[in-house]
């Protein structure tokens, strides 16, 4: 098990405990966290996965790939830390990854 904090827009932290292989975006779903809308299921296709990765994980996690970045065009108040959430797979380097969630997707 790893952990993963996913804190709402606003600003309530959700603590979760989640399995090796899981997606951040499987995981916001999972336990119902507003704001993570995930339309296309994981496919990289929509962007209303986006998260903001917290400033300590930016470089563990790193840039996202060439597709990642063009379906990030889509998303809404993009930053230089936005990243995808169904892009990001857990695993133990990845344990204590917090990620914010935006004022609203797309
Ligand atoms: Fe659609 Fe992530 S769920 S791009």
């Amino acid at each position: 098990m790893t952990k993963l904090t996913i804190v709402a827009f606003d600003g309530t932290r959700h603590d979760l405990d989640v399995q090796d292989g899981s997606t951040v975006m499987e995981n916001a779903v999972r336990n119902s966290i507003p704001g993570i809308e995930a339309e296309c299921g994981g496919a990289c296709a929509c962007a209303t996965c986006h998260v903001y990765v917290d400033e300590a994980w930016t470089e563990a996690v790193g840039a996202p790939e060439p597709m990642e970045e063009d379906m990030l065009d889509f998303a809404a108040d993009v930053q230089p830390n936005s990243r995808l959430s169904c892009q990001i797979k857990m695993g133990p380097d990845f344990d204590g990854l917090v990620v914010r969630v935006p004022e609203r997707q797309g």
